[in-house]
């Protein structure tokens, strides 16, 4: 059978034609009806404190403007904490909370004329001291900005001392900005009584519909908020995206006019938030063959103004910060720090590759300690197949890291290559080499239980075209074509009879945001549901109508079989509608068998792994500490893949993610507050020049999700970022090779040139 579009076929992105031909449309290219006003947002320059005065006169009369938003014309409520917790105002009434907090909105005939004016206030505001770090924080005794989390299991103080071996140590790992290509953007139209729709770039239009239905004061049936495409999120469209579907919102009902808001690129990174940066201190205690033991660690994040999302973002920490071994002993806790900086954010993987790298670090600093190759000490740590259990107390039974690790280290030849490499540095040049190999193991499913659901309405026109929605959003990452394969293998039909629309809160209600990797789990499911539920009817159809057994009706390619006849589907179709067959279904779905209680700490909080390896090579230069990745293999698992072409797509794109945030990517703030790495001048994200010189990505294609998933498939879009880690480590190498690899370097993320100069330079003194 083969149907041209079915699951587990190499197909392009949908939309990857238009993507590159700029013919693919976002929120800004829809057109603007004659009227429209244009929004832009008058920032903080104020850390911290009070608002003693706002003079918006001058702003009111400058050219093009119509008038201007603050917290006193909110009719609702004045709060777009997306968990409830009321401490994130769409603009502070009293106090500012960080440099770069929105205060005010002018609302002009053009963007331009809209973007002058608001650089007229003349804001009042009475400074407090302000913290900008984790540390700083936790000294100036500033509150968690939701409580924190402990994970526990055996005897952590014994543990470590009975081991024969101790090491403590800190690590500082650095934030990230999203750099979306398409920046945050809202479009409001009003409507009739108390309705608006918001065309928005949001990767959560339900939350979006709550957030701005809260704002205005009315039912959130009153408010529609659509989505065709984002261009990219990677979490930062999560609930980032609220403030700018609020605002526009509001500006649009107050002057009964379509509203559309579009900060530029610096205020986009200066007023959104972003990954958080986290200071993680550790203690692993290992015995002389380099097991662990016990291990206690303490992840503090830069959290910013308010909670947003950083309640579950450093819980995954925690639930990271064993990556893939087993710690027979183990303490772990949060503490998610307000600062005066942005409220931190979702950011791909969530929390999670800012555990995974201390975890690496501890395997990097006991095989330093015992003189081994790292990778062995890995080895000896994974958890075992079919029975070791997680911090959080989750059996670990799918491992399949065992065959991955073996197959690629021997697929990249790690080995020699280390071998070589060790030999080149022994020689003792200005450029010193580095390999790592790193695995990643990922949980997948929202740790807020109540997340897991989703939903997709199905139509079969009465012609055989298909009409397919679902709760996700689309963002380059390819949810729409995967849910499409889905429907086309259900119905036997080539894909191109499937009609991907855009998200609406109207179709599909009380969606996800699309996020935690599980798009294509959640939706394909939906999806496949809805379809089950017509192909249902439609056998009933056929039995009573040619009066056959249900085993005999058939959906073969393009035909359906009913007992000896073969009929096309439009035909087939045709005749169901004239019977008066119902031909639309609203699927459903949830994740079953996960459960999560986090006071106990305690629970399956997800439904089964993701696991990947990568090794790299690279060379540093030591003169100058910049550095160069040479090589690069990866063997991701993305279970039975429901389509390759995508998932190779999210591993590399994922991977080169994760060494950006990790090498290049550094996020500034002076001690004012204020964001000095603001744009793509001073912010320096991968280039295609950065890719690996050679660049080997392949699927496990021997792996099957254990779990009854869609078609077997694994998520795909979080976890390999944490792949990059390999890169990290590799550099590290070579940085500990000018002090022979006596001492693990303590580098500390990301490893700009400047830092891997400077952690050479304190080898070479120490010598
Ligand atoms: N890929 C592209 N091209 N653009 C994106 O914005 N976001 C990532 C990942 N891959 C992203 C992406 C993040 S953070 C997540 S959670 C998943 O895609 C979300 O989509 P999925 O659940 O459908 O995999
Ligand atoms: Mo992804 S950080 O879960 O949007």
């Amino acid at each position: 059978m083969s149907v041209k579009g079915a699951t587990h076929q190499d197909l392009t992105h949908d939309s990857a034609a238009k993507h590159v031909t700029g013919r693919a449309d976002y929120t800004d290219d829809i057109l603007e009806p004659i009227g429209t006003l244009h929004a832009y947002l008058g920032l903080s320059e104020v850390a911290h404190g009070r608002i003693t005065g706002m003079d918006l006169s001058e702003v009111l009369a400058a050219p093009g403007v119509v008038g201007v938003l603050t917290a006193a014309d909110i009719p609702g409520a004045n709060d777009i904490s997306p968990t409830g917790t009321g401490d994130d105002p769409v603009f502070p009434a009293e106090t500012v909370e960080f440099h770069g907090q929105p205060l005010f909105a002018v609302v002009a005939k053009s963007r331009d004329a809209a973007r002058r004016a608001a650089a007229r206030a003349r804001v009042e505001i009475d400074p407090l001291p302000h913290v900008l770090d984790p540390m700083g924080a936790i000294e100036a005794g500033y509150p968690d900005v939701t409580a924190p989390l402990k994970l526990e299991r055996g005897e952590v103080a014994a543990g470590l001392a009975g081991s024969a071996h101790r090491i403590r140590g800190r690590m500082e790992i650095g934030g990230q900005d999203h750099m979306y290509l398409e920046g945050h953007i809202a479009f409001a139209m009003p409507g009739e009584d108390e309705d608006v729709v918001v065309y928005s770039s949001t990767q959560h239009p339900s939350e979006a519909q709550h957030m701005v239905a809260h704002v205005l004061g009315v039912p959130s049936h009153s408010v529609v908020i659509n989505v065709r495409r984002m261009g990219g999120g990677f979490g930062g469209k999560e609930t980032q995206m609220n403030l700018f579907a609020a605002v526009a919102a509001l500006a649009a009902k107050k002057w009964n006019r379509p509203v559309k808001l579009r900060p530029d690129r610096d205020q986009d990174m200066i007023a959104t938030g972003k990954r958080h940066d986290f200071v993680a201190d550790y203690e692993v205690g290992f015995d002389g063959e380099g097991r662990i033991e016990a291990v206690e660690g303490l992840f503090a994040a830069r959290c910013g103004f308010s909670a947003d999302l950083s309640g579950p973002v450093t819980d995954r920490a925690l639930f990271h910060a064993d990556n893939a071994y087993f710690y027979p002993h183990v303490r772990l806790r949060s503490r998610p720090m307000k600062t005066n900086t942005v409220s931190n954010t979702a950011f791909r993987g969530f929390g999670g590759p800012q555990g995974v790298i201390v975890a690496e670090r501890m395997i990097e600093e006991i095989a330093y300690a015992l003189g081994r190759d790292p990778l062995e000490i890995r080895k000896a740590n994974f958890y075992r197949p079919g029975g070791d259990v997680t911090p959080y107390h989750q059996v670990v039974e799918d491992n399949i890291l065992e065959r991955i690790v073996g197959e690629l280290e021997a697929s990249s030849e790690y080995q020699a290559r280390r071998q070589a490499i060790l030999d080149d540095n022994a020689k003792g040049g200005i450029i010193r080499r580095g390999i790592a190999l790193t695995p990643v193991k990922f949980g997948i499913s929202f740790t807020a239980t109540w997340y897991n659901q989703a939903g997709a309405l199905v139509h079969v026109y009465n012609d055989g075209s298909i009409m397919l929605n679902h709760g996700g959003t689309e963002m380059g990452q390819g949810l729409n074509i995967k849910v499409a394969q889905v429907v086309a293998e259900a119905f036997a039909v080539d894909i191109d009879r499937v009609k991907i629309t855009r998200t609406t809160t109207e179709k599909v209600p009380n969606t996800s945001a699309t996020a935690a990797s599980s798009g294509s789990d959640l939706n394909g499911m939906a999806a496949l549901d809805a379809c089950e539920q017509i192909k249902a009817r439609l056998v009933d159809f056929a039995c009573e109508k040619w009066g056959v057994e249900a085993t005999e009706v058939e959906f073969l390619p393009g035909r359906v079989k009913i007992g000896a006849e073969e009929i096309g589907f439009d035909d087939f179709i045709r005749q169901a509608y004239v019977a008066r067959v119902q031909l639309s279904a609203a699927g459903f779905y949830k994740t079953p068998k996960i459960h999560w209680d986090r006071a106990k700490g305690q629970g399956r909080p997800f439904y089964y792994f993701a696991y990947g390896a990568a090794c790299s090579e690279v060379s540093v230069d030591t003169l100058t500490g910049e550095y160069r990745v040479d090589r690069v293999d990866i063997l991701h698992d993305v279970g039975r893949s429901l389509n390759p072409a995508v998932d190779r797509g999210q591993v590399e794109g994922g991977f080169i993610q994760g060494v950006g945030w990790l090498t290049s990517e550094e996020l500034w703030w002076d001690g004012d507050g204020r964001l000095r790495t603001h744009a793509p001048s001073t912010y320096k994200i991968p280039l295609a020049s950065d890719r690996p010189r050679i660049f080997n990505v392949a699927l496990a294609e021997w792996s099957q999700n254990a779990e009854r998933t869609i078609k077997r498939s694994k998520a795909v879009g979080e976890p390999p970022l944490m792949l990059g880690i390999s890169v990290f480590e590799a550099i590290s190498m070579a940085v500990a090779s000018v002090a022979d690899y006596r001492e693990c370097p303590r580098l500390d993320a990301p490893a700009t040139p400047e830092r891997v100069l400077m952690a050479i330079e304190r080898l070479r003194a120490e010598r």
